[in-house]
């Protein structure tokens, strides 16, 4: 069968750049306007996405409170699968993933909310499963500081056996469990025939989390940037995969995408220049501070070389991803500041230029697909759908309509 191209979108209503909110174009309320956000979703399931992937985060980020003002929280926002079901009815084929944290809900609630959303949507549930990375949820949730990185793996790895067997995964008329972090009394599985089970999604980066993800994950979804370091990074966890007895196809590796189109590359570059001049610079070098694990850069010269750096439990991989670059490349503060909060990482250019980076890194095995992200809503939706769609069927990359076999259902 020809491979096919996956294209998620990593819904914040808001925008994915730290000042798209502020955009004129986006609503105030965006992330909790209903109507607005449904509009979006249709709009994507319009342009045939296979899913719309909803983050979460209960709790504030643990960033500087004058960075916290000057953001559009997460508190702004619904929470995931309550929205996704409200989203059923106004949705007919588009996957629905939506986020829950392993470490701060239980494995019995999990099976029966996705298995829910599977039998009301017909199938088109998909669980990301995060272990978090954030010290006020932690205590939202009862702890008194985020739970060590390994731990919060342990517990993730027999929360997640736990959800496949209430699934049904076994097979058994009657799933039970009896381990270090949940016991489960003889229950039977929430299985809905002939429906599969809801799809797990996953985006370790860590040693730990790339095994939880080739473990049990049919999505896979990485930050990392560089063609080289997608590509091996899916050539990683194929492998990985193929231990667990999987077969590397079911695993889908999706890297971020953040793009600003026009139809001219001078236009998209003043495009982007427009919603640059939004960031406030404070905020910037709070966004930093936050994906350096929390450390804090305030009283550092922004012009010197970026100092070792504690290591903190936050985000060790993407701690490590930025010293790494800060070190190799010898950046100062200043200049990370602009790679990270900057959006540097963003695609800026024509839709030919987009279609052409897709292709690229889909043809030669580098991606299944894309983790495809909004800077500011909706003008950077619509522009994808509207421009790098039509391209990438043009091409024959992308599917013209949902199939029967609609391409959420990879794994059943
Ligand atoms: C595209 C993407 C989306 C993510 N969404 C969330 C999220 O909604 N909530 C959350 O707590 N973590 C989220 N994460 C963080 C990951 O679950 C994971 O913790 C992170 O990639 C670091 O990997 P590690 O846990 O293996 O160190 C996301 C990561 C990526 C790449």
């Amino acid at each position: 069968m020809t491979r096919q191209l996956r294209l998620n979108a990593f819904l914040k209503p808001a925008g994915e750049y730290l000042a798209g909110w502020r955009h004129p174009d986006s609503p105030p309320d965006a992330g909790v306007n209903f109507p607005y956000v449904s509009r979006l979703v249709q709009a994507l399931e319009a342009a045939k996405f296979d899913a719309v992937f909803i983050p979460d985060l209960a709790g504030l980020p643990d960033t500087h409170p004058t960075v916290l003002e000057r953001v559009a929280v997460v508190n702004d926002t619904f929470e995931p699968v309550s929205l996704l079901a409200a989203l059923v009815p106004l949705t007919t084929h588009i996957g629905l993933f939506g986020t829950v944290s392993t470490s701060y809900s239980d494995p019995l609630e999990v099976a029966r909310i996705f298995a829910t959303l599977q039998a009301l949507s017909g199938g088109r549930a998909g669980w990301n499963a995060v272990t978090s990375l954030n010290h006020g949820e932690a205590v939202n949730f009862g702890g008194s500081a985020l739970a060590d990185h390994a731990s919060r793996y342990a517990r993730a790895e027999e929360f997640a056996d736990v959800v496949l067997g209430l699934w049904g995964q076994g097979g058994q008329p009657f799933f039970e469990h009896g381990g270090q972090h949940f016991t489960i009394s003889p229950t039977r599985p929430f299985t809905s025939p002939p429906l599969s089970r809801p799809i797990i999604a996953q985006a370790g980066a860590s040693e730990a989390g790339k095994q939880f993800a080739a473990r049990v994950a049919e999505v896979i979804f990485t930050n990392i940037r560089e063609y080289d370091g997608v590509k091996a990074y899916r050539a990683d966890l194929r492998k990985r995969a193929e231990t667990f007895g999987r077969h590397p196809d079911n695993v889908i590796i999706c890297p971020n995408l953040e793009t600003v189109i026009a139809p001219t590359r001078d236009e998209a570059q003043e495009k982007f220049g427009r919603l640059k001049a939004l960031l406030h610079p404070r905020v910037a070098l709070g966004d930093v501070e936050y994906w350096l694990g929390g450390v804090s850069l305030a009283d550092l010269p922004l012009d010197a070389p970026l100092p070792p750096l504690p290591v903190t439990e936050k985000s060790v991989s993407t701690q490590q991803r930025w010293y790494q670059q800060a070190q190799e490349q010898r950046l100062t503060i200043r200049d990370l500041v602009h790679r990270i909060a900057n959006g540097n990482h963003t695609l800026i250019g024509t839709p030919q230029d987009v279609a052409d980076h897709i292709e690229h890194w889909f043809t030669t095995g580098a991606a299944d697909g894309f983790n495809v992200a909004f800077p500011y809503l909706p003008t950077t939706l619509t522009d994808f759908t509207r421009w790098v769609v039509p391209e990438l069927q043009r091409r024959n990359l992308f599917r013209k309509d949902y199939g029967a076999a609609h391409a959420v259902q990879a794994r059943a």
